[in-house]
């Protein structure tokens, strides 16, 4: 009957619904063209008896207007939808920052060591944090009852005991040596290990920058005039320098520098405990055994060599006053310090 396939068509488009505007239009093509479901039963409306003609007339037309409006409307919405969703993504809106960490404040001050000594003329090399007795000590004319060979000042590896963490950089002077012959021009940054208790003042890891310099004719006063220049490029020219002398086994004379206190410029305060100065530094000439040790003619050849704590430097460089900051890791300290 066509009454009943009318009502059918017409609980079938009240329930409708249309994802995208296309599939609206497809459901007009289904329901309203020319060969659709709502126009066939146009068709058939030939057949009805003259009697039933003006009530079924009346169903039929409703239901096309029904759904004529109803397709309109999902399209509309269709069409909303769409326009929601474009401003949900919208390309102009500025992007989200993405957070950027900050440069390590020991990798600061060793990447400004590195830069310092590079304009004049030293090359950067590195060498292993473990180690052999020959590079850390022997090579380097430690007698053999030297205290730092004891195992209190020294990480040694349990099953073999010539087998070592480095406790100075002064080892990479000899690997340059081995392979190398002068002149000699490097800085030798890294990492060394030492069996200390932890305080503000010391932890059992830290960095040092060490410094070798040979060729013809290297003097004291090369040594004095390289290093001055460096403490002011690193303090600013305002600072002071003196070195004092001092003793290690790889180097002769030796001697420790300290620059003028860089809080009270000198006057005396609680960071230099009145004196006026700070050390930053050992130094000393090239002892002959050690280049000996690394078959080079001390006739020949002489050279300085230096070696300095970075964690000293930056925490004068930043008025830091305890060195354990450096390796907490806590953002809110690392956050600090300008990159360079
Ligand atoms: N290796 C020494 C230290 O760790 C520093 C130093 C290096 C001294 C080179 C003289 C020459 O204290």
């Amino acid at each position: 009957m066509l009454k009943d396939k009318i009502q059918n068509i017409k609980a079938e488009i009240e329930s409708l619904k249309a994802q995208s505007v296309d599939d609206a239009e497809a459901l007009r093509i289904k329901y309203l063209s020319k060969k659709g479901l709502v126009t066939a039963l146009f068709d058939e409306f030939k057949t009805v008896p003259a009697d039933l003609k003006r009530e079924i007339g009346q169903n039929l037309n409703e239901l096309k207007n029904l759904a004529q409006s109803r397709i309109a409307e999902l399209k509309e919405r269709a069409a909303q939808n769409v326009k929601v969703e474009t401003v949900a993504t919208d390309l102009t809106r500025p992007a989200v920052n993405t957070p950027l960490g900050s440069r390590h404040p020991i990798s600061i001050v060793k990447n400004q060591i590195v830069d310092i000594f590079s304009r004049l003329g030293f090359s950067v090399a590195e060498g292993p944090e473990v180690e052999d007795d020959w590079h850390v000590f022997t090579a380097l004319n430690f007698p053999p009852e030297h205290p730092a060979r004891d195992m209190q000042d020294t990480f040694f590896i349990n099953t073999n005991p010539d087998i070592l963490l480095r406790t100075h950089t002064s080892s990479v002077q000899v690997r340059v040596m081995e392979r190398q012959r002068p002149p000699i021009r490097s800085i030798f940054p890294g990492r060394v290990f030492r069996n200390e208790a932890i305080s503000a003042r010391a932890h059992c890891i830290f960095h040092q920058v060490e410094g070798l310099y040979i060729a013809h004719n290297v003097s004291f006063a090369d040594l004095k005039q390289c290093l001055t220049y460096f403490a002011k490029e690193m303090f600013g020219p305002e600072v002071k320098v003196r070195l004092r002398p001092s003793y290690f086994p790889f180097t002769e004379p030796s001697a420790e520098m300290d620059v003028s206190c860089t809080l009270c410029g000198g006057a005396g305060c609680g960071v230099c405990k009145g004196s006026g100065w700070l050390e930053i530094l050992g130094c000393g000439m090239v002892d002959p055994n050690v280049l000996q040790n690394n078959n080079i003619d001390p006739n020949e050849y002489s050279g300085f060599a230096f070696g300095m704590g970075v964690e000293r430097i930056a925490m004068l460089r930043f008025g830091v006053n305890d060195i354990r900051h450096f390796f907490e890791n806590d953002v809110r300290f690392l956050r600090q310090f300008q990159s360079a």
